[in-house]
């Protein structure tokens, strides 16, 4: 891909784990672990095309309160694994870390990774990288709203300030550039209450390939497409 690309900001719906694991008859944990393969080669291939931003959704506040607890401490502690185990190649690598979404239930653990993960890498300039953990666009929405509200009743603004720009200076990720594509792999046409607001003009691209076979390829069509 060439230096003059557009392409600043992609996320990535990473679908499929549970049903790459099925049709290797794996236990699901398996399709997980493979997931996580996955997202090694996606970050790797965002930093040596010079995407700006890579938003990646770990994690809906739908998948937290609906998915077996067994799967979800498994899934809770492939996080914190994974993010204690490449934090460091990451900074080394210029990359800097964020989270977004309702963190306040998560386990103290967890939430301690996420804070070191960010706070290790703060001052990194390459690729963004950011993680959706207990995220819903909608959540995302509503939170912005309470927020605005708040400022309303302590007088700060009128209800008549309350627009497009007012309400986006609340949204996760509108401090980065805007998204431009939005990817979902194994072959679901929807967005599953992810960046609801954020895509609002964003290209979407959707694959039949499982997340753990999506790998350099899959995204370098992607981008193509786009
Ligand atoms: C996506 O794979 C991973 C997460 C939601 C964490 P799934 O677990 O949704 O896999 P399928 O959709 O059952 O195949
Ligand atoms: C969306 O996948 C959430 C993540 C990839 C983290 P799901 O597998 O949870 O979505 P639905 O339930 O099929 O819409
Ligand atoms: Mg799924």
């Amino acid at each position: 891909m060439s230096e003059q690309n557009i392409l600043k900001h992609v996320a990535i719906i990473m679908d499929g784990n549970g049903r790459w694991a099925k049709k290797k008859l794996l236990p699901r944990a398996a399709g997980h672990v493979a997931g996580v393969k996955a997202v090694q080669k996606a970050v790797e291939f965002a930093a040596e095309n010079n995407i700006s931003v890579l938003t990646l959704f770990a994690l809906s506040i739908e998948n937290y309160s609906g998915r077996p607890k067994e799967e979800l401490s498994h899934l809770m502690s492939l996080i914190v694994k994974q993010l204690a185990k490449h934090v460091i190649a990451l900074h080394e690598k210029n990359v800097k870390i964020s989270f977004i979404g309702d963190h306040g239930n998560l386990s103290v653990k967890v939430r301690q990774e996420m804070d070191s993960a960010v706070s290790i890498t703060a001052d990194n300039t390459g690729l963004q990288l950011v993680f959706a953990i207990n995220y819903s666009g909608l959540w995302d929405i509503t939170n912005a709203a309470q927020r605005v509200a708040e400022k309303v009743s302590e007088g700060c603004l009128t209800v008549a300030d309350i627009t497009q720009e007012e309400m986006n200076k609340h949204i996760s990720l509108s401090e980065l550039p805007k998204l431009d594509l939005m990817i979902r792999t194994s072959g679901e046409m929807r967005l599953s209450n992810f960046l609801i607001w954020q895509s609002a003009y964003s290209e979407l691209y959707f694959t039949e390939t499982l997340w753990p076979d999506f790998d350099k390829n899959s995204f370098e069509q992607a981008i193509t497409a786009f």
